[in-house]
C-alpha cells in the first residue's frame, strides 16, 4: 500500500471546556500528522466534537442556553484552541451536521435492514435527574450515587444492536492482528472484557419523550439514536462514506488515538458495528494513559494554567508539546506537573539544545563573520562518526515512532543533541582558533551546522515553531524536507547565518529545597564505620571503588536534585542516579573521570534503577558536594586498592 495515514482523536463532549487531556491527544495527532508528512505520506487528520446527549442537554440548561447555542459556542471554542495552539487538523466534524447525520442514519439502516437491530422493552432502575438506567453495580443502597436519591424502577422499549452476535468474530480478529489494539496492555484489558462473559447486546436509542437532542433513527421517528452509535461513526462521516474519494483513500490506514477511558466502546462496540455494517475494521486502536494532576497541595501552583492556551501562553508552544509528548510514556499514565514541565525546558530545551544552537551560532559568528564556513576535504573534523551517530539516531527515532514509542524516540534524539555539545567540548573550536587551525574549526563548526539543521528538521513535527526558526537562520526553508538533511549536506558555504534570539528561555523555579546527595544506600564499608567507627581490611576490600567516566549526564524528569548519569565502568556500561542536579550542569559532566562504587546493591530512585554511586566530597558547611576527579592518564576501570 502507498504511504498514507490518517489520524483521528476523540470527539470531545461540549459540556466542558478544552483541558489539557483533550490537548494532549490532539497535540500528539497533530505530531503524527506531520510527522509522516515528513517522511513523505498522504495524511489525514480529524478531531471535532460529540453534541448529543442528555450530557449535553443538562450543561446548556445550567448554562441557560438552547443545546445548538451552547453546543456552537463550545464547539468553537474547541476548534478556536486547536488552532490558536498552531493544530493543523485537516477536518473537524461535528455531530450535528448534516453530513454526519446522514451517515448515521444510512449505518442504521443498513444494520437494522441486515436484522442486527431489534426493538425490545427491558425494566430498570432509572434515576430522573441523570436521566439514566443505573445497573446493580452503579448504584449504591439502592440509591443514585449523584443524587442520592432512590432509584425508580421502570420499563421502557428501545432498540438494541446485536453485539453478542459478533463477540467471537472480534475476539479471533483481535487474536489475529496483534496490533489491533496497543500496547499491549489494552489488548489483553479488552480480550479480557470478552472472553470473561458474554456480550450484552447495546441499546441504541432513546424515545424522543425523554431525549429529543439527538438523531432521529430513520425506521423509527419516535426515537433517536443514543451517544455511541452516534458519536462512533464520526470517524467515516468524516471521510464522506460510503461514496466519497477519501473513505476509499484513508478509511484504510485509519489510526485512531485515545485515552484509556473509552477502550471499551472503541475496542468493542465500535469493530462489531463496522463489521455488522459491511465495513472493514479500523487499522490500529492507539490508547494512552491518564495525565494526573500532582496532590492538591502541589497542584495549586498550577491552578490557573490547566486551560491550555494559558499553559502555553505560560511556557510557550514548542516546550508544552515537547513537554507531553516527552514526559508520556505512551499507554502507562503520567504526572502532569509545573516542575516536571520546567525541568524539561530547562535541562532539555534550554540545556541542550537550545545551548547547542547558541554556542554553535555564536562561535560562527566569532570566527567567520556570521557565514557559513566550507566543509574541508583535508581536515573534515570527525564528520564519518558524527554522519553515522545521525543516521543512527533518525533510523532509531523513526522505527520507535512507528511503534508509537513517542518518549524513547525523542530521547534517541536529545542523545545525538548530546553527543554535539560533546563534540564542541572535545574538539574546542576556541583552540583551534587560537593555533590557527582553521581547516579543523572550519570542518567543526560546519559540521555542527549541518548537524543543527538535521536536528531541527527531524524535530519539526514536535517543535514545530523553533524548528523553522532555526533553519530559516541556517538559509534554509523552513519546511526543509527530509532528503535535504539526510546526509547532512544541506547548507551554502558562505551563506550568512540570520539571528534568531534565545529559543528556549530557561524559567526560574522557586527555590526548592536541597536534600541530600541522594538517597542511594551507604556502602557496606560507611554501614560498618556508623559502629565503632573502625573496619577491618577485609571490609574494605569488599568495596569494589574504580576509576569510571561519564558518558553522558541528564536531568530526571520529577526531580530538580537528581541526575541520571550514563558511566563507562570498564567493563560496562551503566546508569547512575546522583544528587547532583544542584551543583551541576549535565553538560559539565560528561567526560569526566570520577571514582565510582561499583558493587553496590541497585537502588530504585525516581523509578529508575541506580547501579552504584559517585565518590563526592563534601566541600562546605553548606554539604556542596563536589566529585573526585582523577586525572586523565589513569585508565577506565582501573580498581582502588
Ligand atoms: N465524546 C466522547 C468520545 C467519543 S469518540 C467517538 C468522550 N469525550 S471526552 O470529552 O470525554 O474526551 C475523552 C478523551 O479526552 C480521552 O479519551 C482522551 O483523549 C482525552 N482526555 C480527557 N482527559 C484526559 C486525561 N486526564 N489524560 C489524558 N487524556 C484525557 O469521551
Amino acid at each position: 500500500m502507498d504511504k498514507r495515514f490518517y489520524v483521528t482523536t476523540p470527539i470531545y463532549y461540549v459540556n466542558a471546556e478544552p483541558h489539557i487531556g483533550h490537548a494532549y491527544t490532539t497535540i500528539l495527532a497533530d505530531f503524527l500528522k506531520r510527522h509522516y508528512s515528513l517522511m513523505g505520506y498522504d495524511t489525514y487528520f480529524l478531531t471535532g466534537t460529540d453534541e448529543h446527549g442528555d450530557k449535553i442537554v443538562k450543561a446548556s440548561a445550567e448554562a441557560g442556553a438552547r443545546p445548538e447555542e451552547y453546543s456552537n459556542r463550545i464547539s468553537a471554542l474547541f476548534r478556536d484552541t486547536w488552532r490558536k495552539m498552531g493544530l493543523d487538523f485537516d477536518d473537524f466534524i461535528r455531530t450535528t451536521e448534516d453530513r454526519h447525520r446522514k451517515v448515521v442514519q444510512a449505518v442504521l439502516q443498513k444494520v437494522y435492514d441486515a436484522g442486527d437491530i431489534y426493538f425490545a422493552s427491558y425494566g430498570g432502575h432509572y434515576c430522573f435527574g441523570c436521566e439514566r438506567f443505573f445497573t446493580e453495580k452503579d448504584m449504591v443502597d439502592g440509591k443514585c450515587p449523584d443524587h442520592n436519591k432512590p432509584l425508580e424502577y421502570i420499563e421502557e422499549s428501545n432498540y438494541f444492536f446485536k453485539m453478542s452476535k459478533y463477540q467471537g468474530w472480534l475476539v479471533e480478529y483481535i487474536k489475529s492482528h496483534p496490533d489491533f489494539i496497543r500496547p499491549e496492555r489494552y489488548r489483553n484489558e479488552v480480550l479480557a472484557m470478552l472472553e470473561g462473559e458474554a456480550l450484552e447486546d447495546l441499546c441504541i436509542s432513546r424515545p424522543k419523550t425523554r431525549l429529543q437532542w439527538g438523531i432521529t433513527l430513520p425506521f423509527d421517528d419516535k426515537f433517536v439514536t443514543y451517544v455511541w452509535f452516534d458519536a462512533l461513526i464520526n470517524y467515516i462521516s468524516a471521510l464522506g462514506f460510503p461514496d466519497d474519494a477519501k473513505f476509499a483513500r484513508y478509511w484504510p490506514v485509519a489510526h485512531h488515538l485515545i485515552a484509556k477511558d473509552i477502550v471499551k466502546p472503541h475496542g468493542i462496540f465500535w469493530p462489531t458495528m463496522l463489521k455488522a455494517a459491511g465495513i472493514e475494521p479500523f487499522l490500529h486502536l492507539n490508547v494512552h494513559g491518564y495525565w494526573n494532576m500532582e496532590d492538591a497541595k502541589m497542584s495549586k501552583s498550577l491552578g490557573n494554567v490547566v486551560r491550555p492556551l494559558e499553559l502555553i501562553d505560560r511556557f510557550g508552544n514548542d516546550q508544552i508539546r515537547y513537554f507531553f509528548l516527552r514526559e508520556m510514556n505512551f499507554g502507562a499514565d503520567a504526572r502532569f506537573s509545573e516542575e516536571a514541565i520546567v525541568n524539561r525546558i530547562n535541562y532539555d530545551l534550554a540545556n541542550d539544545l537550545g545551548n547547542l544552537v547558541k554556542r554553535s551560532f555564536d562561535m560562527v559568528r566569532k570566527f567567520f563573520d556570521g557565514n557559513i564556513p566550507a566543509l574541508e576535504k583535508s581536515q573534515n573534523a570527525g564528520r564519518e562518526a558524527l554522519l553515522s551517530k545521525f543516521s543512527d539516531a533518525l533510523s532509531s527515532y523513526t522505527a520507535l515512532v512507528d511503534s508509537f514509542q513517542f518518549s524513547v524516540a525523542i530521547e534517541k534524539l536529545w542523545e545525538f543533541i548530546r553527543y554535539l555539545n560533546k563534540y564542541i567540548d572535545e574538539r574546542k573550536p576556541w583552540q583551534l582558533a587560537k593555533e590557527n587551525k582553521t581547516a579543523e574549526l572550519s570542518s567543526t563548526m560546519r559540521n555542527l551546522l549541518e548537524s543543527i539543521a538535521g536536528v531541527a528538521v527531524v524535530l519539526s513535527p514536535v517543535l514545530n515553531r523553533t524548528s523553522p526558526v532555526i533553519l530559516t537562520a541556517l538559509g534554509l526553508p523552513a519546511d526543509t524536507g527530509l532528503d535535504r538533511i539526510s546526509s547532512l549536506d544541506a547548507l551554502a558555504t558562505g551563506s550568512p547565518i540570520g539571528e534568531m534570539g534565545v529559543l528556549y528561555p530557561r524559567i526560574e523555579k522557586e527555590k526548592t529545597k536541597a536534600g541530600p546527595i541522594s538517597s542511594i544506600e551507604p556502602t557496606p564499608a560507611a554501614r560498618a564505620a556508623a559502629g565503632d567507627g573502625l573496619i577491618d581490611i577485609s571490609e574494605f576490600s569488599k568495596v569494589d571503588i574504580r576509576v569510571a567516566q561519564i558518558l553522558e549526564a541528564a536531568a530526571v524528569e520529577g526531580s530538580d536534585r537528581l541526575l541520571e548519569l550514563r558511566v563507562d565502568s570498564g567493563s560496562d556500561t551503566r546508569t547512575i542516579i546522583a544528587g547532583l542536579a544542584l551543583y551541576y550542569k549535565p553538560e559539565d559532566l560528561a567526560g569526566k573521570k570520577i571514582l565510582l562504587v561499583a558493587n553496590l546493591k541497585p537502588a530504585i530512585l525516581f523509578k529508575r534503577t541506580s547501579h552504584g554511586m559517585l565518590l563526592a566530597a563534601k566541600k562546605d558547611k553548606k554539604d556542596r558536594p563536589v566529585l573526585i576527579e582523577v586525572s586523565d592518564d589513569i585508565p577506565v576501570g582501573a580498581k582502588l586498592s
